[in-house]
């Protein structure tokens, strides 16, 4: 039925119309609504930034505007509205921000995943996308890589899961009300670069692409994944945007992915455009501003046998069959009776289970924890306790994320505050003389970063994967004072902490929990055991990192100081 509807309308189409169709512009500051019409845009993504005010109402509005500029065209085919919405619909303020997915890594819950894709994508709607760019199934093979934590884990067996899982929970039945299209990304090598660079080279043979990168990729498209997102990485030194061997031959004809592969940013500038059409993309991200001369070398290319017809005629095919699927033909625009459910409480309640759930323990002497809600002073320390940008790192109200509160979110200390029948002083700046205190609870971490190395909040700009001279003073400050002290590590990946851990009386890593802060007084405080796993193994030295991929699980050495998995929970009494 719907191969039909594709073919009739591909049949109508000029080629202008189908060039259209395959380029994506960026929302608000580049483009034109005009051409929307004019040059029969295919997509429109919206990245963090500018955005018509923080109202749902507003957003499908202004969506609603586009997409009727796109029907009111003689092919009357409705645009894709896609955004990074990566951990919840991070873009939007209020929404439900769950952990990143090295934290749902950590819960090793498929249930749980589908359940907070589900929810990603209802708010993602209620704000006006039918296209997500997630999840992102890399195995990062090296801890400085900038985007450890948006994967799920170092185990393909585990990613291969929670792609399943994550693919269903944001597709659902695709042309139902409050599902979108996900998409896996990026294809394929983006985490197992060499020493970690964000788009440098991978060199491995194709049965370890095989073995260990590809399972995602099949798990995904057997799920009827609607897009793939080609990786600025090259593999074995050709750049996976033109890299034809894997995006046609593998995918699409091996795997049989019959949806849309989409760049990612203004790829067609980097790799040369013709050539990564011809390689097998189908839709070209950010064009923005060069629309026109997109149009112009694409259609010199066909004029000249570069590219060929067919190509173009996949291409538009794939993103038609998409639109289709999406029921967007029918139902264009958002529904307006799903923005009450945008951070409601129900959508909380799941976030919260997650951030319990991915909570690690590392290291717990003489059952310093659970905690008892009777004691009776506790001192909270450091600023990643009572800040909840700080808590979601990267891709989160902006790109790089926030240093900053945001609305709806609640912090560590505010779950502490709540959980304690005593008094709980919170010591920021981490200088304070406490004699009296009962524990002391030391929140440190990464601050936020995005897609490049990002480091943990030292100055320099080189990666550095250990917490700074600051976080950890407010360790041994509270340690030398001879109080108990419980450290919790927020950070996107795994950090070199081995002299922390080894002061610490019980250590927790809680990865990047999102705004459900509340959910890991659940656990200290004995509501909840642990049940998180380490999903990556744990590194002991900076040494590690110097080797070309890290620390990580293939290699025999230098043995993790913990191995993928570990993670304690509380004696059942
Ligand atoms: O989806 C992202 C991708 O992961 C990195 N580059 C930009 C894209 C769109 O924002």
């Amino acid at each position: 039925q719907i191969e039909r509807k594709v073919e009739a309308l591909l049949a109508k189409m000029t080629l202008k119309e189908k060039i259209g169709q395959m380029t994506q512009v960026r929302h608000f500051d580049d483009i034109d609504d005009e051409d929307v019409a004019r040059k029969h845009i295919g997509s429109i993504i919206h990245t963090q930034g500018p955005t018509p005010g923080h109202n749902a109402a507003e957003w499908q509005a202004r969506f609603r505007e586009l997409q009727e500029i796109a029907l009111s065209t003689r092919m009357g085919i409705p645009l894709l509205f896609g955004v990074d919405a990566i951990h919840g619909q991070n873009t939007y303020e209020g929404a439900t921000i769950f952990p990143h997915n090295i934290g749902l890594g950590a819960t090793g819950n498929a249930r749980l995943v589908e359940k907070a894709a589900a929810i990603t994508a209802k708010e993602a709607q209620a704000t006006g996308f039918n296209w997500v760019f997630s999840p992102c199934v890399a195995i990062p093979y090296n801890e400085k890589w900038g985007r450890v934590y948006e994967a799920f884990s170092e185990s393909t067996a585990l990613t291969t899961k929670l792609t399943r899982a994550s693919v269903t929970g944001h597709q659902g039945i695709l042309s139902d009300k409050g599902t979108v299209m996900a998409t896996v990304k990026h294809f394929i090598g983006d985490g197992s670069t060499e020493y970690g660079v964000e788009g440098g080279e991978t060199s491995l043979t194709p049965k370890h692409v095989e073995e260990r990168l590809l399972p995602p990729y099949e798990e995904a498209v057997k799920s009827g994944v609607g897009s793939v997102m080609t990786s600025f990485n090259t593999l074995d030194g050709i750049p996976m945007h033109a890299n034809k061997a894997m995006i046609t031959d593998l995918l699409k004809q091996t795997l049989k992915f019959d949806g849309i592969v989409v760049s990612d940013w203004k790829g067609y500038s980097k790799y040369g455009q013709n050539d990564i059409i011809n390689a097998g993309v189908d839709m070209v991200m950010a064009v923005d501003g060069d629309l026109q001369e997109f149009h112009q070398v694409l259609n010199q290319g066909i004029s000249s046998g570069e590219v060929p017809m067919e190509r173009i005629d996949d291409a538009v095919r794939r993103i038609l069959r998409q639109k289709f699927r999406l029921g967007l033909f029918e139902n264009p625009f958002p529904d307006s009776d799903l923005i009450a459910s945008i951070g409601c409480d129900s959508h909380r309640e799941v976030a919260r289970q997650a951030v319990r759930e991915s909570l690690v323990l590392l290291k717990n002497k003489a059952n310093l924890l659970p905690l008892d809600k009777k004691i009776k002073r506790i001192v909270v320390v450091g600023e990643h306790a009572d800040n909840s940008g700080l808590q979601s790192g990267g891709w989160t109200i902006n790109w790089q994320g926030s240093t900053e509160n945001y609305q709806g979110a609640s912090t560590i200390i505010d779950g502490i505050r709540e959980a304690a029948y005593g008094e709980v002083v919170y010591d920021v700046a981490g200088v304070d003389k406490h004699p009296d205190a009962d524990v002391a609870i030391i929140c440190v971490g990464e601050k936020p970063y995005a897609e490049f190395f990002g480091d943990v909040g030292h100055e320099e700009s080189d990666c550095q994967l250990t917490l700074t001279r600051e976080h950890k003073n407010y360790i041994s400050h509270y340690v030398a004072q001879g109080i108990p002290t419980v450290v919790v590590l927020m950070s996107g990946r795994p950090l070199v902490v081995t002299e922390e851990l080894e002061m610490a009386d019980a250590f927790i890593a809680a990865w990047l929990p999102g705004s459900e802060g509340r959910g890991v007084a659940d656990v200290l405080f004995g509501d909840y055991n642990f049940t998180g796993k380490l999903p990556h193994s744990w590194p002991e030295s900076e040494v590690d990192y110097e080797n070309k991929y890290g620390p990580n699980f293939w290699q025999k050495k230098p043995e993790p100081l913990f191995p993928i998995g570990f993670g304690l929970e509380y004696q059942k009494s």
